[in-house]
């Protein structure tokens, strides 16, 4: 068996269009709004984007477009993480590509932004693509975290768009490639390069997000597949009712996925890191309100629960973000010194001697497994690779010493044994459910409509996107209406504002209202696996996410 049953039928599923890109595409045409301006500091943005400030919106509507015939070359880049749906962006585009004009050319440039800066790319052709329609990966062409961010990168960029006469480049990104790409497209158009560069929005993390872009794609396929293990993990435990389950879910800084886990799940406990950070926890006090849940549930003879921890959750327990900052600060200045010191223990007890005294109190409490962790090999920029931190461990094995010390003074009766888990990479790949099948097909082939319409500077935009398909509004939001002025790195950039979990917004409130009884009782509900074919509110469903913040 080469390929498998599902991928079979798979290449047969016809994603479904907003109505308006189902009409002959030479009878859609690109209507322009009101000129834009950016969220905040419009002054200093217009100054650094003066071609690409101020565009319009565009939406569609029928109409004859003279110009979709004209023949073109398109390349486009997969950048940054997985997230399923990419080889549907890939698909729309191709299709919308050709059905402007037969003689059209996609350029898949190999292994992300690198690609194109080393001219190194595959000619995406009907027959190529089919093996990849509807199906997860990035492996069509590949991806990368490379950069775009330099004169001299643009500079490659344009020579290499030119040698293959391509007219426009469709990146496929998170905030920051999107950002990136709103710089290229401003550098095209200042040198007069004559070539459009047309953002899409890719990340499982959701933290793509703002009143135009209303989920990034990805998010739902792997908030899905999460959603799935954890039911299983619970129906499990609530089987055999001897383990409590810490699931560390990726996601970066944003609590996006772990939020939308817990709603799909029901879970005992759910951490959401800009709610620690808005609070102020203490490492100390997350540990103890873990160890009350636990012996609530004891108390109901439950010794079993499940608890979801964001992967960012370290950096905004205020005492550890400390701590990593200064040790971020320590090794890149005493390097030599740390790097002398062959074992563990040493560079451990090493740190520990040079910290201030808060983080001393921090650092002493943390498990020994995890100080070395705080110590292991650091991204390119010299920090802790936050990601690698074992969370789950970390809050585990804290809750089993604050339950010891509960049992001496007769607060704690239960039992605790505790399993950890980690899912990240388990739902990058996966099979693009409906939703993202659906929806990343129209993000590429309404991003071929913008380029058809000569735009550029712009983030491909399909809405409306808790009601069905056929209601989906298509169009373009210029990027740089989507940036804010950040200090990245130590200097003032323009930039895509990240979305991270709102306090006051619909999901959260949610949630809120909700986990003090999910805490105590055993309320777990179990999504089971992504269905393709089935009714319409099984396999269509979007995110409760969404729903809820389109709810009327
Ligand atoms: P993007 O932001 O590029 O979409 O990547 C998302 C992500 O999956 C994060 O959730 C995770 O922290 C990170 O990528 C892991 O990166 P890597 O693939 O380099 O291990």
């Amino acid at each position: 068996m080469d390929i498998s049953p599902l991928q079979r039928v798979r290449y047969a599923y016809q994603p479904k269009l907003p109505a308006i890109l189902r009409e002959n595409i030479a009878d859609v045409a690109p209507i322009l709004g009101e000129k834009t301006s950016s969220a905040t500091d419009q002054e200093a943005i217009k100054a650094l984007f003066p071609h690409t400030y101020g565009l319009p919106r565009v939406s569609f509507s029928k109409g004859k477009n003279d110009k979709i015939a004209q023949k073109r070359n398109v390349g486009v880049i997969l950048s940054g993480g997985q997230a399923p749906g990419g080889h549907n962006v890939i698909s729309g585009l191709f299709d919308a590509l050709k059905a402007a004009n037969p003689d059209n050319t996609l350029y898949g440039f190999k292994g992300g932004p690198s690609g194109i800066l080393e001219d190194s790319y595959k000619i995406i052709d009907s027959d190529f693509l089919q093996a990849y329609r509807n199906t997860g990966g990035f492996d069509i062409i590949g991806s990368g975290r490379t950069k775009l961010e330099t004169a001299e990168q643009f500079e490659v960029c344009a020579q290499v768009c030119k040698k293959h006469d391509i007219n426009a480049l469709v990146i496929i990104g998170g905030d920051d490639s999107n950002t990136n790409a709103a710089v290229l497209a401003e550098y095209f158009l200042a040198k007069d390069h004559g070539i459009q560069v047309i953002g899409c929005p890719k990340t499982i993390d959701g933290d793509l997000k703002n009143e135009f872009i209303e989920v990034s794609f990805g998010f739902d396929t792997a908030t899905k597949t999460y959603s799935e293990l954890i039911g299983n993990i619970e129906r499990d435990a609530n089987s055999a009712k001897k383990y409590w389950h810490f699931i560390k879910l990726m996601g970066r800084s944003a609590s996006h996925i772990a939020l939308e886990c817990a709603l799909e799940t029901q879970p005992n406990i759910c951490l959401v890191s800009e709610e620690v950070e808005a609070r102020k926890q203490s490492l100390v006090s997350i540990v103890d309100s873990i160890a009350q849940a636990v012996a609530k549930r004891a108390d109901n003879g439950n010794n079993f629960g499940v608890v979801l921890i964001p992967e960012g959750l370290v950096e905004f327990i205020p005492e550890i973000k400390s701590l990593i900052e200064e040790i971020n600060h320590l090794l890149a200045k005493e390097e030599a010194a740390f790097n002398a010191l062959s074992d563990t223990a040493a560079r451990i007890s090493f740190v520990a001697s040079h910290l201030s005294k808060a983080s001393q109190d921090a650092f002493t409490v943390l498990p020994e497994e995890i100080k070395a962790q705080l110590l292991m090999d650091r991204d390119p920029h010299g920090n802790v690779q936050v990601s690698r931190i074992e969370t789950d461990k970390l809050l585990a094995a804290m809750v089993e010493i604050r339950l010891k010390q509960m049992r001496k003074d007769g607060s704690y009766k239960g039992k605790f044994s505790w399993m950890t888990h980690f899912f990240g990479y388990e739902g990058r790949c996966a099979f693009p459910t409906n939703f993202d099948a659906d929806y990343c097909y129209s993000l590429g082939y309404n991003a071929y409509m913008l380029i058809a319409g000569g735009l550029s500077g712009y983030l491909s935009s399909v809405t409306n996107l808790s009601a069905s398909a056929d209601s989906w509004q298509a169009g373009g939001i210029p990027i740089t209406m989507m940036m804010n002025m950040e200090v990245r790195h130590g200097e003032k950039k323009p930039v895509i504002k990240k979305a991270l979990v709102e306090l006051d917004g619909a999901p959260f409130k949610y949630f809120a209202a909700h986990r003090d009884t999910w805490a105590v009782e055993t309320c777990f509900t179990y999504p089971g696996a992504v269905q393709y074919f089935g009714p319409e509110e099984v396999c269509d469903r979007t995110t409760v996410t969404l729903a809820l913040e389109q709810a009327k």
